[in-house]
């Protein structure tokens, strides 16, 4: 028995967001170990961050990468952080810790991991708000058809089966 079924498949479209449950429990919880050993001392146990070290967690932060990418958040990770030792980060430690940073922020986890891939994490928004599910679609791909499929579905009224429609 499931009970809310979550109707979320973007049709078309391949942007994502964070918000769409993107990592694991399981791998948030290996990206705070990969945080208390690389990044604690200097961002605070609690991403609080301190005077010259600015805090990971809030809408300070997240305002900072609005609209970016996770492959983004990843790469700048990955490339200049820990700050006495940047480079030492695996890709995989990487992408683990930046889930530890995104559930710390709000972000619901999900069922499958975040996979170590930039090209996937790419399409992947940071946003500090979860995108409105009301929002006009602003960019309808002209050259899509869309199929007009409005199957007469009558559902448990007889057991007679409507007209098999049966196309020439
Ligand atoms: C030696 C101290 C130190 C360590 C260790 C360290 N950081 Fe930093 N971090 C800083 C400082 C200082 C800045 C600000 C200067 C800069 O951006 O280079 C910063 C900036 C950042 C930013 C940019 C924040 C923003 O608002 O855009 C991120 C993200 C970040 N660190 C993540 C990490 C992660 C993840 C780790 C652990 C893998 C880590 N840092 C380890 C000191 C550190």
């Amino acid at each position: 028995m499931l009970g809310a079924c979550t109707v979320l498949h973007a049709q078309g479209t391949p942007q994502r967001s964070i918000w769409d449950g993107i990592y694991t429990l399981a791998q948030a919880d290996r990206g705070k170990a990969v945080y208390a050993n690389h990044c604690a001392k200097c961002h605070g146990d609690d991403l609080e961050g301190h005077d010259e070290v600015p805090e990971l967690g809030g809408a300070h932060f997240m305002a900072d990468w609005e609209d970016q990418s996770v492959a983004d958040l990843v790469q700048r990770i990955r490339s200049t952080m820990p700050l006495d030792n940047p480079g030492t980060l695996s890709g995989a430690s990487t992408t683990d810790v930046l889930t530890y940073l995104m559930q710390q922020n709000g972000a619901p986890a999900g069922s499958a991991e975040l996979p170590n891939d930039s090209s996937l994490q790419s399409i992947i928004r940071i946003n500090q708000q979860p995108p409105k599910k009301s929002a006009p679609a602003a960019r309808v791909p002209s050259s899509t058809p869309v199929p007009v499929d409005s199957g007469a579905r009558i559902g448990s009224a007889s057991s007679k089966t409507a007209s098999a429609s049966r196309g020439t």
